[in-house]
């Protein structure tokens, strides 16, 4: 049965190879200082930065740039990012990148405007279950370049902490804190490195199966998880055959929109434990996202397969097309997470944490950094986390 929810996405969207032409426009909507983030340059070599800044002098925005969020975004770039936003008294934040421009222009969105004595990373990142109703948000605007986390039309924003190892996703669950508008041009993806792409690849299928592998009900979330999946897995094929496949590209960049801007997890509950074992890889080696994810979902959903066997059961057909016909339902739901590890390795997704820069020595202190939620179908031990970890190696 569907459990409560609402369901409130004011995230607008636009979308495809034109979609640049509308910047200007939304841009004027805003007041006159715009903070501008981006990375570590991508946007130079492509030329993006070029169009942006285009876009910024026709709607006749001062710019004050904030340049150089690293993947996986760290406290202390957010504490610069907050200062410039303060200094500046900006009206609006333009991220210009993937997830961690995003997340980190989320960051900066909902810290400017807090008393000076009150630490951003400890009021959102640490106590992450603070409500947020005293927001006082800048609003954010994105122009999508990586596709894969979502935070395009989410209101989570994941920040690192490298001094205590811990990397933390707070979802605000308030309308503010999703992106005002969202620039989402398909043919941006395309000067992606393809370890970055499949990276993304994995992300979404990981962020629709966290969604899909709980309850036992008949919901419609899942036939549209079922959908979202089958989508992804025949354009991830075409985009590695080819990266400017821009019909492939531009299912990926919508599939991954989707699969994380709350709709599919209406009316269920949810662990995200994947990224919680991904997350703590990630707080230790800095790794790529996706590819943390990638390297530790088979043996983590090997061991809780036997707890919701006969959803496993229903992935394997309704995803991989994998026949039941002479297969018991544990051994139909194995035969799912084998096409998955199949289709892993077809892609080039990396399949471990040492490859990752994680050793045997390291795992208690990753199992450290590991947070336990409940709404899956089994909770994790603390030896079944290292369990997973060391399996992962
Ligand atoms: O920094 P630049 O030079 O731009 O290079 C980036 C970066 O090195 C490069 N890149 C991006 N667009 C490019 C490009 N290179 C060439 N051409 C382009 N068009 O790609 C690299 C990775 O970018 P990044 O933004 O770090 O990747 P992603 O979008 O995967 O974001 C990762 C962050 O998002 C968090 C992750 O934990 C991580 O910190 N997540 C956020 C979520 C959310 N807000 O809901 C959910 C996710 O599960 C995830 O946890
Ligand atoms: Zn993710």
């Amino acid at each position: 049965m569907l459990g409560n929810f609402t369901y409130h996405n004011p995230t607008k969207l636009i979308f495809g190879k034109d979609a640049m032409d509308a910047l200007a426009t939304e841009l004027a909507g805003y007041g006159p200082t715009v903070q501008l983030v981006y990375g570590g340059g991508s946007i130079k070599k492509n030329g993006i930065y070029d169009q942006v800044i285009a876009a910024l002098k026709a709607a006749g925005k001062t710019v004050v740039e904030d340049a150089g969020v690293m993947p996986n975004p760290t406290v202390e770039k957010l504490y610069k990012g907050v200062a410039i936003a303060r200094e500046n008294h900006v009206d609006l934040i333009l991220a210009v990148g993937g997830g961690s421009c995003i997340d980190y222009a989320k960051g900066v969105a909902v810290s400017a405007n807090l008393p000076a004595d009150v630490d951003p990373w400890q009021k959102y990142w640490v106590d992450f279950d603070e409500p947020a109703a005293d927001l006082d948000v800048i609003p954010v605007g994105s122009v999508l370049t990586m596709v894969g986390t979502g935070s395009e039309m989410n209101c989570g924003s994941v920040i690192t902490n490298h001094e205590i190892k811990m990397k933390v996703g707070h979802v605000f669950a308030d309308a503010r804190v999703f992106p005002k508008f969202a620039v989402l041009n398909p043919e941006f993806t395309y000067s992606l490195p393809k370890y970055q792409m499949v990276a993304g690849i994995f992300d979404i299928m990981n962020h629709i199966t966290e969604q899909y592998f709980s309850g036992t009900d008949d919901n419609t979330s899942d036939y549209l998880s079922e959908g979202l999946m089958r989508s992804l897995v025949t354009a991830s094929r075409a985009a590695v055959a080819n990266p400017e496949d821009y019909e492939a590209r531009s299912n990926i960049m919508w599939c991954a929109t989707w699969a994380l801007n709350t709709l599919v997890a209406c009316g269920k509950s949810t662990d995200w434990e994947v990224h919680m074992l991904g997350q703590a890889v990630g707080a230790h080696t800095d790794a790529t996202h996706g590819m943390t994810l990638a390297a530790v979902a088979l043996p983590y959903y090997r061991l809780v397969m036997p707890y919701g066997v006969e959803k496993f059961a229903r992935f394997a057909t309704s995803v991989w097309g994998v026949s039941p016909e002479g297969r018991t339902t544990e051994e139909l739901a194995a035969a799912g997470l084998d096409a998955m590890e199949a289709w892993m390795r077809e892609i080039g997704c990396v399949m471990s944490i040492s490859e990752l820069g994680a050793t045997e020595d390291m795992i208690e202190a990753i199992a450290d950094s590991t947070l336990v939620m409940q709404g899956g179908y089994h909770p994790l031990s603390r030896d079944e986390i290292v369990a997973v970890l060391r399996a992962s190696l």
